[in-house]
């Protein structure tokens, strides 16, 4: 019996290295892949087993089993994106694009990923500030946030990017200065000198567009700050781009004063628009721009003048769209001298123009006159230039030749004629120079140019085709919507999903200057076909690993038997994970454990990724806390007793064997512990939403709601009565507050960390002198003063705690105590009891927070100066039982979910008392070992 006991698990673990040693993915990489990836939503359905570069997960890439590529777009993922992926440190391409479902902020560890390369997160949900952080990522070349929702200044750490080529945060929410260099030493977007795109567009930025912002030292190709609020004059130091810049959009601004002349210098632009601005002084004149295409200057506040000839005449032989609309131009319009043949829209509408002189001319480009005195006075109303312009006629993409089936279930005819389930989007050209959209060899050249792409790179794309042409009145885009059809069955599997759209996220694919530059956002595709596990040669490789590790694993298992048997009552101190106790002698027999398993020091050690740095998730007076993962999968948090705080022998055992038997739904559980080498390690259930302190304090992005806040306090409330009343002996806490209560995918609360708690042996039930342990801002008074501790001194730090959530402030914060503060502003006269100035100001926005008042009371009577007025945790938890009862909501379904985050639930106005704080560390989170002496 006995030598079962000790070969079985040896089996295993042979078992298991054997197959490791076939793996070909690195440990650590998929540790935090999983840890990364463990709580989304409609991960790939290839994604089983622990061997990604292997077994060709979708959207994983690698190199010499590192995984350097994430490329998940399109996939409906829904998640967040955690500090895990700080682990991946050979990442080169990460690409989460067109995933509406992926929200919350970017960790500021995404800072260590050295070797990244490219990063786009296009069009996804992802908000609150741009880290500093991504100024670290020297080797990045392409960065693509655009389309979502950060908000924020754009941080001047950026300009430490000096590899950058593409840099598009179009379409957010960001706010304040364009950032340049300055004398306090802080980088700037001027220091990006390999930089050939600056799209700025849509975001709320304001203040002056820099001098310092354009040298000649420059390469931008695209200067896109269109939709902003900036204010002050266009920098005449745009000029010195003159060998480089093509597009310059600073339509939708407030800018003003006069157009620099130097402008003229610019010999490369084909297309600016200066629209919906203030300029004033004379309209510019732009004879000798030779490149020019089209051109946007309405709505400005240009003195009055006739139309200017660089207008018709034919020293711009590529103009074809000029719009001077809502400005001063008067006189008359005389065309009877000829125009170039390249026009195509001429916008003059509301201006003060009388009268049009045509000569022989036949007018054969589209010729805009409405709203002007030639139009309201002279009785040619009916002429088509004074009529309400037309709309793009619209598109869509012919068939091939073949004549297009009927589809069923939703499918599409894609223009070969195949019924099939196309991966769809929105293609918007930022600065599109074209304006005769009944001309449909433009769409063509895009379909063509697409396509032979997507042949050239073997992307197994069928056809592709446009439709629905537009121009979205808010950004003034030209957008299309885009169809791509599968080549190989009626859909897309994760990876071409993934490839297609990837092709189109970091702009591999170039299409014709006319729609440069552009952006692509795609829906959430909702027909994946399933993935072939693995190609034929892994399978192969599984194969011929697994029948080596069978006929490895027999000669060991009879090597080991003969050993075992030869070594009969013997004992190795080796596979014995319980002799140590034994050896120490009066410690009595192995610990009863229940659940908890043992671990050897070298399992630990895989699992840790050799307790890697990059695997710390906290660290304090103890010693460290890592996240591992179990061969499983499964993830865990272990908890490695540094030598200052190694316990003896008996001590250790007496508190896993506690640990072992505490199990309750809000405590967070004991898996196993090892204790060999002279090591001490506890293993305990990952929890993957953190501490209820990083969501108070937005570092989490989970917005905590006045329910879930309800919710989080009933979970800690039963937790902790558990702990004082059911758990045998009973246990008093000692250390309640935010950051020892984690939360789960369903953010239900776990209490952490009661391992520095005091066992309520029973014949001193009632009170236990101990040395004071605690922390500052939740310790009761009465403890503190007497050294008595009782279960009301955890009730104490529990009122401390239900103030936290109610206003999302620490509990001591510039010198003023939560408790106090509190009762100085209550008035129970008064409605909401006169709280307001003190509460999360976000929880009054929207719905009145039902219930607070009585919580607010119940919380008073917890932190009660004696303790014998407190209430006990049952009380408590009963009290607020009853107060969710009261909101109208059942106290035992399970949370909401997580998606919902704290910058869509407007309190990211980053006045938060939290916002900004480093100072918060992830320490004393899970239980610690040390018994206190008597
Ligand atoms: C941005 O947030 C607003 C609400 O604040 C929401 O309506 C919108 O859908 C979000 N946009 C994106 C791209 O997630
Ligand atoms: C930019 O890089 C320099 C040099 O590497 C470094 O000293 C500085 O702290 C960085 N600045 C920011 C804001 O990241
Ligand atoms: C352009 O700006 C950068 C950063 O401010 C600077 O290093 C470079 O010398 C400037 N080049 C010229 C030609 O002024
Ligand atoms: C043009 O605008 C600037 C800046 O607003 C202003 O100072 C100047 O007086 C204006 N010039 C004219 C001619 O209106
Ligand atoms: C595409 O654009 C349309 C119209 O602006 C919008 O309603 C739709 O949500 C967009 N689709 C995606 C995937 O962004
Ligand atoms: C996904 O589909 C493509 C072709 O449509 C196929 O070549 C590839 O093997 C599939 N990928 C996986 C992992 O099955």
């Amino acid at each position: 019996m006995e030598e079962q006991h000790k070969v079985f698990p040896l089996l295993l673990l042979l078992l298991f290295q054997v197959l490791h040693v076939a793996s070909q993915t690195d440990r650590g990489d998929f540790t935090a892949l999983s840890s990364l990836t463990q709580s989304w939503n409609n991960r790939p359905s290839n994604w089983v087993g622990s061997d990604p570069c292997g077994s060709n997960w979708a959207g994983i890439g690698c190199d010499n089993s590192r995984i350097t590529e994430l490329k998940l777009l399109g996939l409906s993922l829904e998640g967040q994106l955690s500090s895990a992926i700080q682990s991946l440190s050979e990442l080169e391409t990460l690409d989460l694009s067109s995933n509406t479902g992926m929200t919350g902020t970017i960790p500021r560890e995404i800072g260590n990923l050295k070797n990244l390369n490219s990063l786009a997160l296009v069009g996804c949900g992802f908000s609150g500030p741009i880290p500093d952080s991504i100024g670290s990522l020297k080797k990045l070349t392409f960065l693509a946030l655009n389309s979502n929702n950060f908000t924020g200044n754009i941080p001047h750490s950026l300009g430490n990017l000096s590899n950058l080529d593409w840099l598009d945060l179009d379409q957010n929410q960001l706010e304040g200065p364009i950032p340049v260099s300055n004398d306090q030493g802080q980088p700037g977007l001027d220091m990006l000198l390999k930089a050939q795109h600056f799209h700025f567009g849509n975001n709320k930025l304001s203040g002056p567009i820099p001098q310092k912002l354009f040298n000649s030292s420059m390469k931008l190709k695209h200067v896109l700050f269109d939709h902003n609020q900036l204010t002050g004059s266009i920098p005449s130091t745009l000029s010195s781009l003159g060998s480089t810049v093509e597009v310059v959009r600073f339509d939708k601004n407030q800018l003003s004063g006069r157009v620099p002349s130097s402008l003229n210098n610019l010999k490369k632009l084909t297309e600016i628009s200066l629209s919906h601005n203030e300029l004033n002084g004379s309209l510019p004149d732009f004879t000798g721009m030779n490149s020019l295409i089209s051109v946007d200057l309405s709505d400005n506040n240009f003195d009055s003048s006739l139309v200017p000839s660089w207008v018709f005449n034919s020293s711009l032989p590529n103009l074809n769209t000029v719009i001077l609309k809502d400005n001063k131009l008067s006189g008359t319009l005389n065309l009877s001298s000829g125009y170039r043949s390249s026009l195509q829209l001429i916008d003059l509408q509301n201006n003060g123009i009388t009268d049009l002189v045509m000569g022989n001319q036949k007018l054969n480009f589209d010729l805009r006159l409405g709203q002007n005195r030639i139009c309201l006075e002279n009785g040619v109303s009916e002429e088509s230039y004074c009529k309400v312009p037309q709309t793009i006629p619209p598109y869509s993409t012919p068939s091939n030749g073949c004549s297009p089936p009927s589809c069923s279930n939703d499918q599409i005819a894609s223009p070969n004629c195949k019924c099939a389930f196309p991966y769809s989007g929105n293609l918007t050209s930022r600065a599109s120079s074209f304006s005769n959209f009944s001309d449909t060899s433009y769409y063509k050249e895009i379909e063509q140019t697409m396509m032979d792409f997507y042949r050239k790179q073997n992307i197994p794309v069928d056809s592709v085709s446009l439709s629905n042409p537009f121009k979205d009145s808010s950004t003034d885009n030209f957008q299309l919507t885009l169809n791509i059809f599968p080549s190989q069955t009626d859909r897309f599997n994760a990876t071409g999903v993934s490839t297609a759209a990837f092709a189109l996220s970091n702009q591999l694919y170039k299409p014709p200057e006319f729609f440069t530059p552009y952006a692509f956002i795609g829906v959430n595709y909702k027909h994946l076909g399933g993935e072939s596990k693995g190609s034929k040669s892994s399978h192969t490789g599984v194969i011929v690993g697994a029948v080596v590790a069978v006929l490895v694993l027999l000669v060991l298992a009879i090597l080991i038997g003969i050993y075992a048997i030869r070594q009969k009552r013997a004992r190795s101190s080796e596979s014995n994970p319980f002799v140590n106790w034994e050896q120490n002698n009066n410690s009595g027999a192995a610990p009863q454990l229940k659940g908890a398993r043992w671990f050897s020091f070298d399992e630990m050690r895989k699992y840790t990724n050799n307790f890697a740095e990059a695997n710390t998730i906290g660290s304090g007076g103890y010693g460290q806390v890592y996240q591992g993962a179990l061969p499983t999968g499964e993830l865990v948090a272990i908890k490695r007793a540094g030598k200052e705080s190694m316990q003896g022998a008996v001590e250790f055992k007496t508190e896993i064997e506690l640990l072992s038997r505490v199990h309750h739904k809000n405590l967070v559980s004991l898996v196993g512990f090892c204790y060999e080498k002279g090591e001490q390690m506890l293993v305990y259930e990952y929890v993957p939403n953190g501490t209820l302190l990083d969501s108070l304090s937005g570092k989490s992005g989970i917005w905590m709601d006045w329910i879930r806040r309800l919710k989080v306090t009933l979970g800690a409330a039963r937790g902790l009565t558990y702990l004082h009343e059911l758990a045998d002996p009973p246990i008093i806490h000692r250390d309640i507050k935010s950051s020892n209560i984690l939360l789960d995918n369903h953010l239900i609360a776990k209490v952490a960390d009661f391992g520095l708690s005091k066992l309520l042996v029973d014949s001193e039930r009632g009170h236990v002198t101990t040395q004071v342990k605690g922390t500052m801002g939740y310790l009761d008074p009465e403890y503190y003063m007497t050294q008595q501790l009782t279960e009301k001194s955890d009730v104490y730090s529990f009122g401390v705690l239900m103030l936290e959530l109610a206003t999302s402030r620490k509990p001591i914060e510039q010198g003023k105590y939560i408790v106090r503060e509190v009762m100085r502003v209550m008035d129970t006269s008064k409605e909401l009891y006169n709280l307001h100035s003190i509460l999360d100001q976000s929880l009054l926005k929207g719905t009145r927070p039902k219930g607070l008042e009585r919580y607010v009371e119940l919380a008073l009577r917890c932190v009660k100066e004696y303790a014998a007025e407190r209430p006990s945790m049952a009380e408590v938890a009963k009290e607020i039982e009853s107060i969710i009862e009261l909101v109208g909501v059942n106290p035992n379904s399970e949370s909401a979910s997580t998606t919902e985050n704290y910058e869509e639930a407007g309190a990211g106005d980053g006045k938060h008392p939290y916002a900004n704080e480093e100072e918060f560390e992830y320490s004393g989170i899970f239980p610690t070992i040390r018994v206190e002496p008597q």
